[in-house]
């Protein structure tokens, strides 16, 4: 055992698992690339007073599970615990949305931070890929972000996912639902911090886990009962684009989110094969967090899917990817003279755009084709002393276990052959 370990809720990403997260990162990214959306990368870390005003000063986010600390020059900052509040204070600092060219369509992959109790599919640093259409009120970017994500999991071939959509409604119409369903709540059995809940965020008590809640919730004022007209109908149009796309969701009136921002479309992401840490991403308009940061009124979409619980995700239903193997082609040389010649031979090979590997450290045969094997490499050239004498080397395929000399003059060409 080594002397230091990953800290608490944190893991390493090692070889060969290692290639599913990449693939997976690459999977949820190349539909937001083929529909418009350009690469954002923000800091690992903001002002912490972004996240309190974008996130809400009264979620768990900000006031239990943010990595707040003060630098020795005195600057409040926080790692970021999720990626909208920066990418929107980025585009806003970058005036992307002054030119002329609305909505500013967005895509980010990295890592984000949340102090919270690790379990399985939680973690303290985790991994997202998200999207942000900043800057339009229409209920076709709001369908077409809920379907790139349906795209990218159906990609990677999952299944047992389903989507929750539910409307939070606006400035409007949520504070009258919000005043009732707290007069609802103020009638329940409940304890003293969950009362104290109701009394800053209400929709927030919707969300408890806790049976013995959840059974006095049953007759609680539902938003969708509330919705304004304009909520109403917008909402009905996201509905009607993602059923004609044949895109499959469940209306959720119950689904509330763990961030103060969102308005209006919200939409959860769930796998059944998950346990308590089903969500696999998640996401929704937020029409108003521009203003709350400082920002001009634009009205905005996003999501962002998890990395970590996408990989369970896919644990979970049994599917491997197809990740082709790393190393074409891997060479073996017996000898000082032999590692000269291949060493050039696999730059050569390299420099083609061929992916080659060599063994390394003086290796005999019998310790250098375990490597050639294990690399997944198609095609090995073993180089001794005796085949080279007369300008050979062996090529041999590893699958067929077939094996011919070939002059070393003519390797890179015969090696290209045999991959075409
Ligand atoms: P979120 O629901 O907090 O939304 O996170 C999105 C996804 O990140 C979750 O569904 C989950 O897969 C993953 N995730 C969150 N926390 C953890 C954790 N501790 N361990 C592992 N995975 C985690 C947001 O972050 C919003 N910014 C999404 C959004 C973008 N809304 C609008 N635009």
């Amino acid at each position: 055992m080594s002397t230091f370990q990953a800290p608490k809720g944190t893991y390493d990403l090692l070889p060969p698992n290692s290639s599913t997260y990449l693939a997976v990162r690459e999977a949820i990214a190349a539909p937001l690339r083929n529909s418009g959306y350009g690469y954002v990368e923000t800091p690992g870390f903001e002002n912490v007073e972004l996240f309190a005003r974008g996130v809400g000063e009264s979620t768990d986010i900000v006031t239990k599970e943010m990595y707040a600390f003060e630098t020795k020059g005195g600057d409040r900052l926080a790692l970021r615990p999720e990626g909208t509040a920066s990418v929107l204070r980025a585009a806003l600092e970058g005036n992307l949305h002054k030119a002329g060219n609305l909505p500013v369509k967005l895509w980010y992959s990295g890592s984000y931070y949340r102090y919270e109790r690790p379990q399985k599919g939680r973690y303290r640093h985790f991994s997202q890929v998200g999207a942000e259409a900043i800057g339009a009120e229409d209920p076709a970017l709001d369908a077409e972000l809920i379907i790139l994500a349906n795209d990218a999991y159906r990609s990677l071939g999952l299944r047992n996912f389903r989507i929750l959509l539910n409307s939070l409604g606006d400035q409007e119409c949520r504070p009258v639902y919000r005043a009732a369903l707290q007069d609802f709540l103020r009638g329940l059995d409940l304890d003293e911090d969950t009362l104290r809940r109701a009394e800053i965020n209400p929709l927030r008590v919707l969300d408890d886990k806790r049976d013995a809640v959840q059974r006095q919730l049953v007759g609680a004022p539902l938003l969708r009962d509330y919705l304004c007209d304009a909520c109403k109908a917008y909402h009905e149009e996201v509905r009607e684009l993602l059923n004609a796309e044949g895109v499959e969701y469940e209306d959720d009136p119950k689904l509330v989110r763990g961030l103060d921002y969102y308005t209006r479309t919200t939409f959860e992401f769930v796998h059944d094969g998950l346990g308590s840490q089903s969500a696999v991403g998640g996401g929704g308009r937020y029409d108003g967090l521009s203003e709350m940061i400082g920002g001009p009124a634009l009205p905005s979409v996003g999501w962002a899917l998890g990395v970590d619980r996408t990989v369970l995700a896919l644990e979970a239903e049994g599917v491997t990817l197809d990740i082709p193997a790393a190393t074409s082609v891997f060479a073996v040389p017996l000898g000082e003279e032999a590692r000269r010649v291949l060493f050039r031979v696999v730059t050569e090979l390299r420099r083609g755009g061929v992916a080659t590997d060599f063994s390394y450290g003086g290796k005999g045969l019998k310790g250098a084709m375990k490597n050639a094997n294990r690399s997944g490499a198609r095609l090995t050239i073993v180089a001794g002393e005796r085949d080279l004498a007369e300008g050979l080397v062996q090529l041999k395929d590893m699958e067929s276990g077939d094996q011919v000399a070939v002059p070393v003059t003519e390797v890179v060409e015969a090696v290209r052959a045999r991959l075409a």
